[in-house]
């Protein structure tokens, strides 16, 4: 039946594509280009050229619209485990359904991959994770994949998923095939062998189709069949330049790849993102992270890779997959890899707002060249973004005033300048800044009701950060020491997206369940120095915990020249907040007369997720 129907679409879709001579005349080039060399990156570059080519014929008015396309179906909207949800509930991005069902917030920023199978494809996931990194997507599509194939795949699955990473599984192998019933069996044995797997992002079915020519009525048939069997996850396809507006039917996601550097200004990539803005489906940004060869003479300086990533957010891109990372190849600049890291932690703290928030519409600044926006978070602070994209050089003027409509604020920091408090000026309904920025330069203000820092639920708690809430470098928690454990992808991380106070919450991930795998993180010291604690006293220690999935173990260990306790205490996690509190009793006087150093260690210790929040320890 199924391929029955796909028969008769097949038949129901005349499309005009290359019927102008302007149009064929590219595709003919772009033929004879992909005829020179099977190198995956001249490969790329003869589909980009060829797109731009048909961009200007479209241009010129030499007009390719397929016509008797099917209205474009909507975002997958299915409530299961692995899911992946657009403006859910109202929200501006991405969600992800958890395996209990919880829906979060995501806004995953990671990288293609050329293999899965080499040395260094295992540990790149391991280097990246603990940068806040969550999405892959290997160069490995294969139409007619063998036994070993499989197995290589879904061990890199299922590595990814054990990571937190999120896998765009690419079936790019399948773009240019026919829709014949073999072809389309090979295709359904590979969406069926995978799309239980919960490291799924999206099914990445064509590259560039516009460039290469491929018939809109070929890919139909495919992005009908992916969507009938797997229902839960989006479509994707990238395009460099206008082709999208002809494959809107059969995509859910479209991603743009500008690579403007060196040959145009950075700032550039703005007016291709907002290109296809217009078309109405969410979009995923495609950085330049590569240069060197080719037509492109370098790769994007620091301050070129920080723009165009903030461009990105500043269009409602939903994900960020940069091309390309290769270690030690691409980009060859260490230090533009570093601070496409950085930029991915800036994104991590951003994700509660500019995924799980709602675009506060209409916010500009009164200078051109400052590009702005922003989103109302979960706590109802405010997050403003802006990005000087000024391109006169350092002559660019970088002043600006903006205006948000924010009642009673009580504070504007700078949040990736040390958390430092701006000047800003508040009416009771507006909220006005004015502040400088070079060109290339981005800034991330917050304002506030009442300003995140250490916020105590309790006065008398001893614990310094104990709702993990003040993080200076972005999404490292301040106030602890940690050792690493043995398994190198094991992280820990602020997490905004979910907290039972203040805006924060700690996250522990394991990969693995071996007993010391994991982070264990030991609390900054209670107690005045040369004070130490009263003896043969009672405190009351208490601590909100949360599992993924349920079932996970937290063990917290507390020092026996401090506290009267030796055993460890090991505490089994639910999928619900869960507080867990202990009596303890200080040995006698004197209880660490030099501080309290080391006065708690605690770690995960089986394999998942947790979040903790509120750490105390009173006087009982
Ligand atoms: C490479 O440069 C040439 C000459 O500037 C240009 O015509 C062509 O479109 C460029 N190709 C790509 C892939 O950017
Ligand atoms: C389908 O996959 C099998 C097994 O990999 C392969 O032998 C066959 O050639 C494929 N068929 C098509 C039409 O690609
Ligand atoms: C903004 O940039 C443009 C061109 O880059 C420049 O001509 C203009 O003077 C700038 N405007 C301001 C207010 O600096």
């Amino acid at each position: 039946m199924r391929f029955l129907k796909t028969a008769i679409l097949l038949l129901s879709i005349p499309t005009s594509v290359a019927s102008s001579h302007c149009h064929e005349n590219c595709l003919q080039s772009a033929r004879r280009c992909l005829k020179v060399d099977d190198n995956l990156m001249v490969i790329r570059s003869c589909k980009r050229e060829s797109a731009n080519c048909r961009d200007s014929c479209r241009k010129a008015g030499h007009d390719d619209n397929p016509v008797g396309l099917p209205a474009p179906l909507p975002f997958p909207d299915k409530h299961v485990p692995g899911a992946i949800l657009h403006q859910h509930e109202g929200a501006a991005g991405l969600a992800r359904v958890g395996q209990d069902g919880e829906t979060l917030p995501i806004l995953p920023v990671g990288y293609y991959q050329y293999t899965i199978n080499q040395p260094h494809d295992t540990t790149l996931a391991n280097e990246e994770v603990i940068h806040s990194m969550s999405l892959t997507a290997p160069y490995v599509s294969s139409a007619s994949p063998d036994q070993k194939w499989f197995d290589d795949m879904d061990a890199f699955l299922d590595r990814a998923h054990a990571l937190n990473f999120l896998v765009h599984f690419q079936l790019i192998a399948f773009e240019t095939l026919d829709n014949s019933d073999s072809v389309m069996a090979n295709m359904t044995v590979q969406i069926n062998h995978f799309k239980d797997h919960p490291a799924i992002f999206a099914w990445y079915l064509a590259d560039e189709p516009d460039g290469q020519g491929i018939e809109p009525s070929l890919l139909q048939p495919k992005y009908d069949l992916i969507r009938q069997l797997d229902p839960t996850r989006p479509v994707s396809m990238v395009f460099c330049a206008g082709g999208a507006a002809n494959y809107l039917s059969m995509l859910d996601l479209i991603m743009v790849d500008p690579y403007p550097i060196p040959g145009s200004h950075a700032a550039t990539v703005d007016d291709t993102l907002k290109s296809v803005a217009v078309l109405g489906k969410p979009i995923m940004m495609v950085p330049q992270a590569f240069g060197g060869g080719e037509n492109w003479s370098r790769g994007p300086s620091i301050r070129e890779e920080r723009l165009m990533t903030y461009l990105g957010l500043l269009n409602d891109v939903v994900a960020i997959q940069y091309f390309v990372r290769s270690t030690g190849a691409f980009p060859y600049a260490p230090n533009a890899w570093n601070e496409i890291r950085k930029v991915s932690g800036e994104i991590s703290m951003l994700t509660s707002a500019l995924a799980g928030g709602t675009r506060i519409k209409d916010i500009t600044a009164d200078n051109d060249n400052i590009s702005v926006g922003a989103w109302t978070d979960r706590d109802d602070s405010v997050v403003l973004v802006v990005a000087n994209i000024g391109q006169e050089g350092l002559k660019s003027s970088g002043m600006f005033t903006v205006e948000i409509p924010f009642a009673d604020a009580d504070s504007v920091i700078s949040q990736f300048e040390d958390s430092e408090s701006v000047d800003f000026s508040s009416d009771g309904k507006t909220v006005t800044i004015m502040d400088y920025l070079r060109n290339y330069d981005t800034r991330v203000y917050r304002i506030e009701k009442t300003k995140q820092t250490n916020k105590i639920t309790d006065d008398d708690n001893m614990v310094y950060n104990p709702s993990f809430d003040v993080a200076l470098v972005p999404g490292i928690i301040d106030g602890n020491y940690v050792s690493p454990g043995s398994d190198d992808g094991a992280t820990f991380a602020q997490d905004g997206r979910i907290s039972t106070n203040g805006r924060n919450s700690l996250r522990l991930s394991n990969p693995v369940s071996d007993q010391g795998a994991g982070f264990s993180i030991a609390p900054y010291t209670i107690g005045d120095w040369g004070h130490g604690l009263d003896g043969s006293s009672k405190f009351k220690f208490s601590v909100n915990l949360k599992g993924a999935e349920g079932g996970e173990e937290v063990t917290f260990s507390f020092t026996n020249t401090i506290f009267d306790i030796d055993e460890a205490q090991v505490v089994k996690l639910t999928s619900e907040w869960q507080a867990f509190e202990l009596t303890l009793t200080t040995i006698e006087e004197p209880v660490c007369p030099y501080g309290c150093r080391s006065w708690l260690s605690y770690a995960l210790t089986t394999a998942g997720t947790v979040w903790l929040d509120e750490l105390s320890l009173v006087a009982a």
